[in-house]
């Protein structure tokens, strides 16, 4: 068992209906967190989780992805001539030299579980990353959550998925997991169900967008039918998974955002304003401005 997850999967095919109209030609992924877009904060995380393989599960719409970890040929000739090496820096850390992107296509949004199959030529054997780059998750106190994910993994071996309370009445949104605790923030699942109603709800613990899966998991998503809402869902293949081999629950040091709601990315947006050493101070007086209602518009 190694730390390092070779592959990280990103399962990106949706259609992103709750940000429309931004999201009819501009992939949701595509949308920026202060300068990056949301796809490479997740390709970052798997970066420093050791990845060198990023499996980018796309529909025909997605295209801007590709194009984003694609050489920009005349803008860094430009970059370079100019002499604006800092900036020709930040294009090519895009996509450090050693690491592969392959993109894969999910033609029809078949569900979650589905767009995992899709990967599953481009996934090398052993333990393998999946990132839902729209659950957007920042540690500034050490490193990301894959990365912590990988090095669980690597002491318990099975199957890892990231998990964090919600509210009660929110448990409807999620997967929800039960189980056995390990040690501190860490439980072995007994059960995981896809969005319980809060009085039929095991716990209030609730999957977010991190796993490091077995590629057991593909052999199972192949038999599941699909479930809630007509999907193939990743929970019911899980949920198969508990019958085989430990999945562990983590609860993962960092903050996360649900950057598929209005609010929770312009919740992750504001934060990073915040911290930012450049505009973090005019950001502070805005707010407070705003608070005071001293502006007029
Ligand atoms: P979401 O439930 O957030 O759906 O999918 P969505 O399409 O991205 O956004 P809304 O709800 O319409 O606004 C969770 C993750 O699973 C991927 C999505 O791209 C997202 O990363 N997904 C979902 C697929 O890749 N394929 C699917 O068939 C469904």
């Amino acid at each position: 068992m190694s730390e390092r997850l070779k592959t990280v999967v990103f399962p990106v095919a949706g259609l992103g209906t709750r940000f429309l109209p931004a999201t009819k030609v501009v992939p949701k992924e595509m949308l920026p967190v202060m300068d990056k877009p949301l796809i490479q904060w997740a390709s970052d995380e798997a970066v420093e989780a050791g990845a060198d393989t990023l499996v980018f599960v796309v529909n025909r719409n997605k295209r801007a992805i590709s194009d984003h970890y694609d050489q920009a040929f005349e803008l860094e000739q430009r970059l370079e001539r100019s002499n604006k090496l800092e900036l020709l820096q930040i294009v090519h850390d895009v996509l450090p030299s050693h690491v592969r992107p392959v993109f894969v296509l999910q033609s029809e949004a078949r569900g979650l579980g589905h767009a995992v199959l899709c990967a599953q030529p481009a996934v090398a054997s052993g333990a393998f990353g999946v990132i839902l780059p729209d659950d957007f998750i920042i540690n500034r106190q050490g490193p990301g959550a894959l990365a912590q994910m990988a090095a669980v993994q690597a002491r318990q071996g099975g199957s890892v998925i990231a998990v964090e309370p919600v509210d009660w009445k929110d448990t409807g949104k999620y997967g929800i997991v039960s189980g056995t605790e390990l040690s501190q923030g860490l439980m072995r699942i007994d059960s995981i169900v896809e969005k319980p109603r809060p009085d039929v709800a095991p716990s209030n613990l609730a999957v977010v967008g991190r796993y490091v899966l077995d590629t057991r998991i593909f052999e199972l998503l192949e038999q599941t039918r699909p479930g809630a809402g007509g999907e193939i869902q990743l929970t019911d293949a899980i949920a198969a998974l508990l019958g085989e081999q430990s999945v562990c629950a983590y609860r993962f040091e960092g903050v996360r955002y649900d950057c598929g709601t209005k609010f929770g990315y312009v919740h992750a947006t504001l934060k990073l304003a915040l911290d930012d050493a450049e505009i973090g101070d005019d950001m502070r007086r805005l707010l407070a401005e705003l608070h005071e209602g001293a502006t007029s518009d």
